[in-house]
């Protein structure tokens, strides 16, 4: 057979293979709030990169910013799009079981969170989703929330009386911020900026790496380290993608998708370890020494009402979780 000969039937069988595997390639929207150059840009560019790595490119993920969590976990749920990464600021809406994980003072440290979201009873928090016609695929990580505002230094509990705060869309939140007689104001965080600005609102709580990422300096003079409350993250996707796969992609997938949230935690820990001193430069005035037990002491006369609406029994086995 000759060279041209040879070369011709190399193409036709190259051809139709080329076109299969164009017809295979899957594209996954995930829709997070955020800048790139955030923790959940971290995390949402490893599951991008993995995946792709791992499936051949017969996975394409396509990172889109939508600073409305809410309407980004609906349109999961509807299958506008595949996926959102999203803090469990609206997750409860959803999935009324994930109110326990945003109680606040309820975790102790990154340890503490980390260790009780990536074992069993964050595995059967995920597996709640299913029923709500979402698939939970992992947890990743907002932080422990700090409060921010533009009127004063907050320095214990009775600061915080009659500030007007941003809070999320979360009853349990909101009703922490009410105890402390703050005037909880829910909001999307698209709302956020303009709101600051205009002064609807006197200021927001928030961890280090979401402020700094959306330079919340040029809108809030003062920052407290109150660290009230760890704010988990999670990737929710559409089971109608995830019933689709066979099993060796669902394994890249979630494999991919524990890539994303170890980038997520990684770039967390570097915007906690150099945060303070970066907004400082930026002229906030930080309050680092925070009585905790005195915010956790300001909380308590509300907690009872809070917690009665949530699962007691969850919440011991989170606080003895070691
Ligand atoms: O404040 C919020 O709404 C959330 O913490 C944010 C910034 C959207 C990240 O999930």
């Amino acid at each position: 057979m000759n060279l041209t000969r040879r070369v011709a039937i190399a193409a036709a069988l190259a051809a139709p293979l080329s076109f299969a595997q164009a017809q295979a390639q899957t594209t996954i929207t995930v829709q997070h709030p955020l800048p790139l150059a955030s923790h959940y840009g971290a995390g949402a560019t490893a599951f991008k990169e993995a995946l792709e790595r791992a499936t051949g490119g017969r996975y394409r993920v396509n990172i889109q910013r939508n600073d409305n969590e809410r309407e980004a976990i609906e349109s999961v749920q509807i299958g506008t799009i595949e996926c959102s990464l999203t803090s469990t600021g609206p997750v409860g809406n959803f999935v009324p079981e994930v109110r326990n994980f945003d109680v606040p003072f309820l975790f102790r440290d990154y340890a503490h969170a980390r260790g009780v979201l990536d074992g069993e009873i964050g595995q059967q928090m995920l597996a709640r989703f299913t029923a709500r016609g979402l698939v939970g695929v992992v947890w990743m990580e907002n932080g422990f929330r700090h409060l921010t505002n533009s009127r004063r230094e907050v320095n214990a509990p009775a600061d915080i009386r009659g500030l007007k705060v941003r809070t999320m869309e979360n009853q349990v939140h909101m009703r922490a911020f009410t105890q402390l007689g703050a005037l909880p104001t829910p909001m999307a965080f698209s709302e956020l900026v303009p709101a600051l600005q205009q002064g609807t609102v006197d200021g927001q709580e928030n961890p280090i790496a979401v402020i700094l990422a959306n330079n919340l300096n040029q809108v809030q003079r003062y920052l407290t380290l109150t660290g009230h409350v760890y704010s988990p993250a999670i990737l929710i996707c559409n089971p109608g993608l995830v019933n689709r796969m066979n099993a060796a992609d669902r394994a890249a997938f979630n494999e991919a998708a524990r890539a994303g949230a170890a980038a997520n935690r990684a770039k967390n820990s570097a915007d906690e370890a150099a945060g303070v001193e970066e907004l400082r430069r930026r002229g906030m005035n930080v309050v680092t020494q925070v009585d905790s037990a005195a915010f956790q002491q300001a909380l308590v006369p509300g907690a009872a009402q809070i917690e009665q609406q949530l699962d007691s029994a969850l919440l011991r086995r989170i606080r003895e979780w070691r």
